[in-house]
């Protein structure tokens, strides 16, 4: 493809009705480096799209008027930057043709009341109001099916996510995390503005700022006055330095496993900013569900994908109730049922082509829990306090330090109940019924009749839903996804999604 500068609307209009594919956006003020390339390569690596770069220095989000005269201007590098790194066509426009004066079109707007109010917001006024202004304008004439925005300016990622949802706008955000130089600072075109003694200090500040991750991953604390008094011994003029939630930006809570630590220095004349995410333990993934809904082949590929640790916690219920037909235990005696639950082993092996066995004191039963014989009574141990106790107690020691994807009936609200992300998968029954039929491994259930395998998934759906300890529910603030009509494949993008746009790819890669 030809590789295209536009300058005017008419021009974009006109380019934009001529493709044939969709169009990645990646907006910018220019004076690209490392962090701008970042965003290019990974929308040019990511699919087959058209890839738009804007290069608009825009005035609407200066503060000040020294800021936006001082914000270096480089058009000339930048376009043999964005086409050698991956662009298709560059959008220069003048800001006389984004905002006309006097155009009543042109819609200004105002950014998330909660989220500008804190951080960047509390000093730099009306500028996040500039940046929704200018992306949404920018959306509005370019319509791209994905928006390529940087993690380094963490605020203004989420305050966009929230207008686009707010204003229903059907994009996908792709965030790209910070670029660090060799001495740990983040890219940033304000960089250039910096003295050699400026970029030292800046240098001292993003290297605390690393340190500071490197400290919490061992006692999960900070010290923030402790941060402050170091900077201050190094003259560092701080404008905030906050640990906070980071996705509604207020103090950060006892149970918040993800925060961020997020600072703004003053050198010279430039103010810069930088953060770290701060994780006490890795991402968890929960995904409860009836029985049929797709969970097991599900939850392995986004393993699978997300290289996830995958705990199947329904498999350590068969395995139990396994072991309990195998060795006649009465399991309605506690007796009984105590002494086994002190000597038994349940784990699992994981194998490189996403295949898992479970073990239960030693046995590998993988194959033989999935028989009918063992679904007709799971539901039952299931519903056991002692049973459940253990097992949940087994499934936190695995899930300790995080980085895996649970299936199971209350991972969500009763096992990980802080987990980053929980899904509630279902389907209808006779979608869960066809399901059941066809799955080669549950090979009792070819040889029922249809309805009869309708009623046996009704009966366990109630007994499931209707126990007393950890029923089969839906958590607050689970998101619910019927899987009638969609592919597998559809199901684990869509969930994949949902996990990017919650956890930041800084914290992906650690
Ligand atoms: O992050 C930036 O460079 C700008 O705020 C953006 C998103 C290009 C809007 O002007």
């Amino acid at each position: 493809m030809k590789k295209l500068i536009i300058r005017k609307i008419e021009e974009l209009e006109k380019w934009r009705q001529s493709l044939k594919s969709s169009i990645n956006f990646i907006p910018t003020m220019g004076n690209l480096h490392d962090g701008h390339q970042k965003l290019i390569s990974t929308a040019k690596s990511s699919n087959s799209n058209t890839n738009l770069v804007s290069i608009f220095v825009n005035p609407l989000q200066f503060d000040s008027k020294a800021d936006l005269q001082s914000y270096p201007k480089t058009f000339d590098k930048d376009i043999e930057i964005a086409f050698s790194t991956g662009a298709d066509a560059i959008f220069i426009p003048n800001t006389i043709d984004i905002f006309p004066p006097n155009n009543k079109n042109i819609i200004y707007l105002k950014a998330s009341k909660e989220l500008s109010s804190a951080l960047c917001g509390l000093t730099r006024e009306g500028h996040f109001d500039g940046v929704c202004t200018v992306v949404y304008r920018f959306i509005k004439l370019i319509q791209p099916k994905n928006l390529y925005l940087g993690e380094k300016d963490w605020q203004q990622l989420l305050i966009l996510k929230n207008l686009i949802e707010e204003k229903k706008i059907k994009i996908n955000i792709v965030s790209v995390p910070t670029q660090r130089d060799s001495d740990g600072v983040p890219f940033s075109s304000r960089n250039k503005l910096l003295s050699k003694k400026d970029r030292k200090i800046l240098q001292f500040f993003s290297n605390e700022l690393i340190h500071s991750k490197k400290v919490f991953k061992k006692n999960k604390k900070i010290d923030l006055k402790q941060i402050t008094e170091r900077l201050d011994s190094k003259n560092i003029s701080i404008e905030y330095l906050e640990h906070l939630n980071p996705y509604n930006l207020k103090k950060v809570q006892e149970e918040d496993n993800i925060s961020i630590l997020a600072g703004a220095i003053n050198c010279g004349k430039t103010r810069l900013i930088d953060h770290v995410f701060l994780m006490k333990r890795n991402p968890i993934i929960a995904i409860d569900g009836p029985a049929g809904s797709g969970k097991s082949t599900i939850t392995k590929l986004i393993a699978k994908e997300l290289n996830l640790l995958y705990l199947d916690t329904g498999a350590m219920y068969r395995a139990l109730s396994w072991l309990f037909i195998k060795e006649k235990i009465d399991y309605s005696k506690e007796s009984e049922l105590n002494k086994i639950l002190k000597n038994v082993s349940i784990i699992f092996k994981s194998y490189a082509h996403s295949h898992q066995d479970v073990f239960i004191n030693n046995f590998c039963v993988t194959e033989e829990i999935r028989s009918q014989e063992i679904s007709s009574i799971v539901s039952k141990i299931s519903s056991i306090k002692e049973i459940r106790e253990f097992l949940v107690t087994e499934q936190r020691k695995i899930g300790e330090s995080g980085g895996l994807v649970a299936e199971g009936r209350d991972i969500g609200t009763t096992v990980f109940p802080y987990a980053e992300l929980k899904i509630y998968l279902t389907a209808s029954i006779d979608e869960r019924a066809k399901r059941r039929k066809s799955d080669k491994k549950s090979k009792d259930s070819q040889d029922i009749e249809f309805n009869k395998l309708k009623e046996l998934i009704k009966k366990r759906d109630f007994e499931d839903s209707n126990r007393k300890i950890s029923p089969l529910m839906k958590a607050n603030d689970a998101i619910e996804i019927i899987t009638d009509g969609y592919s597998i494949n559809e199901v684990v993008d869509q969930i994949i999604d949902l996990y990017n746009d919650k956890i930041p790819k800084e914290i992906q890669m650690q």
